[in-house]
């Protein structure tokens, strides 16, 4: 657990799953089960055409509304693209950025990420910026090389002002849905690198703001040995958030963690 006054976030990305109903109905488990207490923040990330319904299951509860994409401008002629504003209008709270599927599958770059990271926070949002390797990067040696890169991308431009709003999530690509995860040790190992390379780009005390979320296959089984690491400020879960007793039992690691 981190030593200082960082409150674990606990995310669920559900990704491509799920039709309105169906996210309403999971959406109402998870406030059911965890949507009152406070010591953990908690956030759930469906897709855009569910968000609408689900913002109405979340909002009298704890439980934060993220979206998993969104575009930098506010408005205008960009068929099929979302703004800022528009997901703030739904009480969206946290936007998920540069996901490896959509820098792999939709060729975001770092730039793009930039744009975006920039946009969130202006509009008030918490961006989820995601970093991470691929095996074959990992293999040649290019872990630290890829997320200096990254990482000092998508921030550039960015104040140490929004140190408290900016979340960074370190998912190593290799882990994503593999079932493969990162040993607590080589998680931690990494995101202690993360935060003193934030410490050169943004300042330390910014630095030690900032929530480093794990992801790539975390699950009830392995949640509180990752968690309970010093820079491990939460969980980005994708497989795992789409059952509520699953996502539910990792929140509840997080709270055990958290007292
Ligand atoms: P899994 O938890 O399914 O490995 O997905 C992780 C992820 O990509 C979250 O954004």
């Amino acid at each position: 657990m981190s030593t200082l006054a960082r409150k674990l976030l606990i995310a669920g990305n559900w990704k491509m799953n799920l039709n309105s109903a169906e996210a309403s109905e999971l959406a109402d488990s998870i406030v059911n089960q965890v949507g009152t207490q406070m010591e953990v923040a908690v956030c759930i990330c469906p897709t855009f055409t569910s968000l609408e319904a689900v913002s109405k299951r979340v909002v009298d509860s704890n439980i934060g509304l993220g979206a998993q994409n969104m575009h930098f401008e506010n408005s205008g002629a960009f068929t099929g693209e979302i703004s800022a504003e528009m997901l703030r209008h739904l009480f969206v709270s946290y936007v998920i950025i540069g996901h490896s599927e959509r820098r792999d599958y939709f060729n975001e770059d770092d730039n793009l990420v930039n744009q975006k990271t920039i946009a969130a926070l202006e509009a008030s949002l918490k961006p989820i910026v995601c970093i991470g390797e691929t095996l074959n990067e990992r293999d040649s040696g290019q872990l630290e090389s890829v997320i200096h890169r990254q990482l000092e991308g998508a921030l550039l431009g960015v104040s140490p002002n929004h140190a408290d709003q900016l979340v960074i999530a370190y998912e190593p690509v290799w882990a994503i849905g593999t079932g493969k995860t990162a040993t607590p040790e080589d998680a931690e190992s990494v995101h202690s690198f993360i935060r003193k390379l934030l410490s050169d780009i943004l300042g330390i005390e910014a630095a030690n703001k900032v929530r480093i979320l794990y992801g790539g296959s975390m699950k009830p089984e392995n949640a509180e040995a990752l968690l309970s690491q010093k820079n491990i400020d939460g969980g980005l879960i994708g497989g795992a958030s789409l059952k509520a007793h699953a996502f539910t039992s990792i929140v509840d690691s997080a709270i055990k963690l958290s007292s």
